[in-house]
């Protein structure tokens, strides 16, 4: 709803913290507004990404001990949770977000750190190129909130729209915002991922897809389609990263599996799951697997797991969370010592439950062992 000044935030970072006063806001919003309850009453599993520090780490167990008085705290890496997510506690996880693409393996429910890889090519650099495609083609990108009626147009023909009389002064980061989800339902409504490396000639007869903006301009695209997704797989020919030594989307799971013990990797190509908004694009999956079929040593055999509920892409963390979470309730109001409530994947981490109960830090063991307890509780 477009209303004055109200800044956009992304709503749950995964990066480490960098603002307290905004990351304490949204924390309140979530208690009043949508937990409604009173902190005190609710153990907290919180997800981390794989490069958080020892600091914020420290001062986020702190903060939710000391400010917001929870009874018990976990803190647990998005990779971890996505396996959880996908009935698995060892594999090589996918994520292609908006910020960036990144390999993490996972081995028994922990992350390996040093076979971690990543790369800047993501969701948000398709939208760059989107936005010079619209800028190269004069197409304005008006936001819904600023549309008061619009006129149906001729394919090609500029827009007739009306612009509302009475708008209010949003932030530019809100109005930035929207215009972002413009460009992003462009992404998902046109691109595709070429199925094999791009040429140009397969590219021209590309089906075309007719779209329409939010102000009525309508066109076909075409080559476009299969131009834009190509430098998440090939970043040589990527304009303005020219000399890059960017890793495409196969390397950086390669690479990956190749900075990991070599006993492991079998269980890593047998296991390579998918996950984040970006791999939503079509194609995406399709031309990762025939990738990594090439790159697979013959003695192992690769599977990917990708979901095909957009949902389960987008937020497996929150999934893996929900499943963990259930399984290890510190009984709380349950019975004592807690008979675990079994969730919808019941096998997927393979620790024996009495490790589970004893996973969360209680209050009490923060009051003992201070905010270090972090470190050795949830490593
Ligand atoms: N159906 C879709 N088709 C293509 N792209 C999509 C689709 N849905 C979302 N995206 C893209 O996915 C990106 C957002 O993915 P996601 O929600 O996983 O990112 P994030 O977790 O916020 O970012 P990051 O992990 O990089 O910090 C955006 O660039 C968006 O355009
Ligand atoms: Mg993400």
């Amino acid at each position: 709803v477009a209303r004055p000044c109200i800044p956009s935030v992304p709503s749950v970072p995964n990066v480490p913290v960098e603002d307290w006063e905004c990351f304490q806001a949204i924390l309140d919003h979530t208690y009043g507004k949508h937990v409604k309850s009173e902190p005190g009453l609710h153990p907290v599993l919180m997800s981390e990404a794989p490069w958080n520090t020892r600091a914020k780490r420290e001062k986020l167990t702190e903060l939710m001990f000391e400010h917001y008085n929870i009874p018990a705290f976990f803190l647990c890496k998005t990779a971890v949770l996505t396996a959880f997510a996908n009935g698995r506690s060892t594999g090589l996880v996918l994520d292609s977000g908006a910020t960036h693409t990144t390999a993490i393996p996972v081995h028994d429910g922990y992350i390996l750190q040093q076979g971690i890889v990543k790369s800047p090519l993501a969701g948000d650099f398709i939208s760059m190129q989107c936005r010079e495609l619209f800028q190269e083609l004069n197409i304005d990108i008006v936001p819904p909130y600023m549309i008061a009626a619009k006129e149906p147009v001729r394919e090609g023909a500029p827009p007739s729209w009306k612009k509302k009389e009475k708008l209010p002064q949003v932030s530019k980061s809100w109005h930035n915002f929207t215009c972002n989800e413009v460009i992003q339902d462009f992404q998902a409504s046109v691109l595709q991922v070429s199925d094999s490396p791009y040429d140009e000639q397969v590219a021209a007869q590309m089906p075309t897809v007719h779209y329409e903006m939010p102000n009525g301009y309508n066109t076909d695209y075409g080559a476009e389609r299969l131009r834009i997704p190509e430098g998440l797989f090939d970043p040589s020919n990527v304009k303005g990263l020219s000399g890059n030594t960017m890793l495409g989307v196969g390397h950086v799971v390669t690479t990956s599996i190749g900075m990991c013990d070599i006993d492991i990797r079998p269980g890593l190509y047998g296991s390579v799951i998918v996950t984040g908004g970006n791999t939503l694009l079509q194609g995406f999956t399709d031309r990762l697997n025939r990738e990594l079929a090439q790159k697979t040593p013959p003695s192992m055999r690769l599977k990917l797991i990708a979901s095909n509920s957009t949902m389960e892409r987008r937020f497996s963390p929150w999934i893996g969370g929900s499943i963990l979470a259930s399984l290890v309730s510190p009984g709380l109001g349950g019975e004592p010592g807690g008979s675990p409530q079994v969730g919808p994947l019941k096998t997927a981490p393979n620790r024996p439950q009495g490790t589970f109960q004893q996973m969360w830090i209680s209050k009490q063991e923060y009051e003992e062992g201070g905010k270090q307890c972090v470190e050795r509780k949830c490593p």
